[in-house]
Parts: C-alpha cells; structure tokens; sequence
C-alpha cells in the first residue's frame, strides 16, 4: 500500500477574491514506503503547497490526502499525530527554531509526543548524531549559531519524532557548497539506514539525479512527470521545455546521441556515463 495518495487533490488560494489562484490542479499521485523522492517544478508550480498537504497543514479544496491508507480529513481523523508520523523540514527551518537551548529546541517535539524524559532524551541525542549537531552546542543558545549549524538543528528537531515521511522543502537553500552537500550527505545516510520515505525539493538536478530513487516535476500546479530517476531525465526535452534543467551529464548524453553515437539518451550520472561510454567502446571491439 502506498505511505502517500492524493486523488484529485485540488487547492485553491484566496477563494472569492480578486486574487483566487488555483495552486493545485487535480493531483493524482502514489509514493511507495522506502522511496527518495526529489521534488522539482519552477518558483510557483505548487511544490510548497502540495508537501503541506501531506502533514495536514493545508486542507484541500477539492479531492483528498491519503496517507497510510487514511484519509486524513476523515472524521476523526488524528491530524496531531500525523504531524508527529509525517515531519516537514521548511525553506529556511531556522525559522522554525525558538527554544532558548539546542536541547530544548530539538526535544519540543518528542516532549509534545509525551514521551518520557529518558526517551527524550535518548531521541535528541539521536537525532543530534545524525543531523550532525554537536554535543557541544546542546546547551548554547540556538541563535548563537551560525545558519548551516542553525538549520542542523532544526533538521534534529524533526526527526527527533522518528517520522515515517519526512518532508524538506529546499533544505539547504542559501547555504555555501559544502554546507549543502553536507546536509544532503546526511538526509542520503538517514534515509538509508532508517529506510524513512523522504521527499525533497531540490532545484539542484545534479543533487536529485545523485540521491533519489523518484522524481516528481510540478509544472503550473499539475504533475508532469512521476517516476524513476531515469524515467524522467529521458524526458530531457520536455523538462528543458518547461524551462527546467537536467543534470550537465544527461546534456552531454542528448547532444551525442543527436549526434548518431548509439549511446543511450537517459544517463544521468558520471559514473553511468562512463559505463555507457565503455558499453559503447566494447561493442565496436567485437
Ligand atoms: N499564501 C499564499 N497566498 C496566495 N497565493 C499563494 C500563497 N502561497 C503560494 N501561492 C501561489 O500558489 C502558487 C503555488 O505556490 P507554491 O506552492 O509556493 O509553489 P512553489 O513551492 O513551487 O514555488 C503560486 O502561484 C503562488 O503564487
Ligand atoms: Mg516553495
């Protein structure tokens, strides 16, 4: 069964005023447990407000949300602990930082599960290790930190929950190379070692071709494409039609195929194009 299903999920803004904008348009998808999901689509074609769907921060104005199987908006439906099960990680999270302490910051939200302080405990410490916070700054004052080691700690904080889905909306937007390779390291490790569904919107195609096993393109509140990561960078064209990019490799791929080398088109990564490079060779040999 799928962990996430929308059927004909369609979300309105403004309703009845002069700016009511259809955000969403009926919206049908399926994600399976387990799946790494990479969310793309341009500023503005509803990425934002689909991922608040999924843990009932936004309620449809048309259609439903699944999860597990339920319809959350169901009579009583438990909408509290669907945020505890289904964690989202915002654009810039060190918003959602306000605890006078690390510590205190990242076990609000196991406190509010009313957990015991030892498995709070157990949770933060957890956490802190794989969102790479440091012991050292557990009793600083958040605010102290800088904004990589800020959003860390808000990574911590959601899954300190131990949620089921957990969803991150450009996790490392702004952040300096390295600082965003080293979260993105991080949610790859959890994601592994946990088998946790994550969805992740990424406008980096380098990033999404190297850590997801699906990609979701959003395009003008529609899904456009839902697949395995080859799957949708064979649509290379459309995607760059849409005015979206593709991974610099999969470019190269295209133009040598166009080119009439038989080389296959859907190669996304390095490491990929050097098998096919060797595929290709080794044929001709023979
Ligand atoms: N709070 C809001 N009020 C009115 N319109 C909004 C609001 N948030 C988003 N929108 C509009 O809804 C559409 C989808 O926005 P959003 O989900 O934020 O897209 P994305 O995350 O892909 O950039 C856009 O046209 C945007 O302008
Ligand atoms: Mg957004």
């Amino acid at each position: 069964m799928p962990i996430i299903q929308t059927e004909d999920l369609t979300y309105l803004y403004g309703v009845g005023t002069p700016f009511e904008k259809t955000a969403l348009n009926h919206i049908n998808l399926s994600i399976e447990e387990g799946e790494f999901v990479g969310v793309i689509g341009h500023t503005g074609s509803g990425k934002s407000t689909l991922l608040q769907h999924f843990n009932g921060l936004i309620k449809p104005s048309a259609g439903r949300v699944l999860i597990d199987g339920k319809d959350i908006w169901e009579k009583g439906a438990n909408r509290q602990a669907l945020r505890f099960s289904v964690g989202l990680v915002f654009q810039y999270p060190e918003y959602q930082i306000f605890e006078e302490t690390v510590y205190k910051d990242v076990a609000f939200g196991p406190r509010n599960m009313g957990l015991s302080e030892k498995e709070v405990d157990i949770r933060v410490r957890e956490a802190a290790t794989f969102s790479g916070v440091e012991d050292s700054w557990l009793e600083k004052s958040p605010f102290a930190l800088s904004g990589g080691q800020k959003r860390r700690v808000a990574i911590a904080g959601v899954l300190a929950m131990r949620p089921k889905v957990l969803i991150l909306d450009e996790p490392a937007a702004g952040l300096d190379p390295r600082g965003r390779d080293a979260i993105l390291d991080r949610i790859c490790d959890y994601q592994r070692t946990q088998g946790t569904t994550v969805l992740l919107v990424s406008h980096s195609m380098e990033d999404i071709a190297r850590i997801a096993t699906r990609v979701l393109v959003m395009d003008k509140g529609s899904t456009a494409f839902y697949g395995d990561v080859s799957t949708v960078f064979s649509h290379a064209k459309e995607l760059l039609s849409m005015g979206l990019d593709v991974p610099q490799i999969t470019r190269v791929f295209m133009r040598l195929h166009e080119m009439g080398l038989p080389v296959q088109p859907s190669i996304y990564t390095v490491e990929q194009g050097k098998n096919e490079i060797l595929r290709v060779l080794k044929e001709r040999e023979t």
